[in-house]
């Protein structure tokens, strides 16, 4: 098993390097091997990405990534810029199925926005298209309007498109990931105005067809993100498109505390994945050693689980990020009166003792 590392920039090399330390203290037979990549790549490179990167990211069985992004590249031309490397990652990986499981952890009711009684217990999973929709669709650009309301103005414009193999292998997976759960899957839509999104509910009812085990509900994004404030714990697994994906599991992402605790997986038709906390590269805490390293931890834990075929190993991991919060052990994101604050390297150093 090759597990490939890219911490990348900011808060990224803090974090990654105590889910590294966390992996190597399970004692189980892989490699690792680090590269640069985002703002890292580019200062040593010239380029976010550079070919030896994505090369060790390919031959791996699993990507291990930090976070990339700085304010101080928001200067670059797009394509040089710290994010086109997750986004290069995702195309040539053809990473298409993202992962984001919501858990509130009972040690952190109180830490989440919501009423205790609405989020105590909830485990959802969101499960976001990562290749089509509106975010790549073609054609898109700027042109003068030659119809429309104003005729003549400067228009902007995009392309929603989803195509069928594209919709039947997000539903698959969403299906077989609520057969491991409770069953019960959401397809979330917007078919009462748009086409794209009235083939996807077509498409994603015909593949429900082979899950008659499987209960599947469909729902309107605007609903969805009522429901979701409203009663969260009524959703098992959410399946829904790139856009609305990303807004709902950032929203989802709100409902458990901090954002410090937020895994995700995005994986390929054959279960290599790149895994990652959901959070960005934090420039405004980079460097101090407060940052909360427990989401790129969980994240090592999906690792096993999905791509490495080591569920056990995934649970030890859980089960001591739990332990640490029973203990009271805190960093400043999800600190509470009461509890003991600590830096990132203390957290990862208290996990790899809670494993054994
Ligand atoms: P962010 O997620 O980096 O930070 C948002 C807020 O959450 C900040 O106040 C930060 O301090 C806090 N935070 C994030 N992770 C934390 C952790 N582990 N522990 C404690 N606090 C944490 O999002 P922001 O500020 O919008 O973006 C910063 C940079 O990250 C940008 O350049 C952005 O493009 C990039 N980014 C990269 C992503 C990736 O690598 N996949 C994803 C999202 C953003
Ligand atoms: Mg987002």
């Amino acid at each position: 098993m090759k597990i490939a590392v890219l911490p990348g920039d900011g808060i990224g090399t803090e974090i990654v390097a105590e889910a590294v330390k966390v992996l190597k203290a399970l004692d189980l037979k892989f490699e690792m091997e680090s590269a640069l990549v985002g703002g890292a790549a580019y200062d040593a490179h010239g380029h976010p990405l550079p070919e030896a990167t994505l090369k060790l990211a390919k031959e791996a069985d699993a990507v291990l990534f930090g976070a990339v992004g700085d304010w101080k590249y928001d200067k670059l031309d797009r394509p040089l810029r710290p994010e086109q490397a997750i986004l290069g990652l995702r195309k040539n990986l053809g990473l298409f199925a993202n992962f984001r499981p919501a858990i509130c952890y009972e040690q952190l009711v109180g830490a989440s926005s919501l009423k205790p009684e609405l989020i105590a217990g909830l485990d959802i999973l969101i499960i976001r298209e990562l290749t089509g929709d509106i975010y790549f669709g073609q054609p898109r650009g700027r042109r003068t309007a030659v119809d429309g309301h104003f005729p003549g103005a400067e228009e902007a414009f995009d392309t929603m498109r989803y195509s069928r193999p594209e919709i039947e292998r997000i539903a698959h997976v969403a299906f077989q990931a609520a057969r491991k759960r409770s069953k019960k899957v959401t397809s979330v839509d917007k078919a009462n105005v748009l086409e794209t999104f009235q083939f996807w509910k077509d498409v994603v009812t015909e593949v429900g067809q082979q899950y008659p085990d499987v209960e599947l509900q469909h729902m309107y994004v605007d609903n969805a993100a009522m429901q979701l404030v409203k009663a969260p714990k009524a959703f098992d697994v959410v399946v829904t498109g790139n856009m609305f994906g990303d807004i709902l599991s950032d929203e989802a992402s709100m409902l458990t505390g901090s954002i410090g605790m937020l895994p995700s997986a995005s994986l390929n038709s054959s279960n290599q994945g790149l895994y990652e906390p959901s959070h960005g590269s934090a420039p405004d805490i980079a460097g101090k050693g407060v940052a909360n390293p427990l989401a790129t931890i969980l994240s090592a834990a999906m690792m096993l689980r999905f791509s490495l075929n080591q569920e056990a190993a995934a649970q030890r991991i859980e089960a001591a990020v739990q332990k640490v919060l029973a203990q009271g052990l805190r960093t400043p994101d999800i600190y509470s009166e009461g509890t003991t604050k600590v830096g990132t390297a203390q957290m990862g150093d208290a996990v790899v003792k809670a494993l054994s």
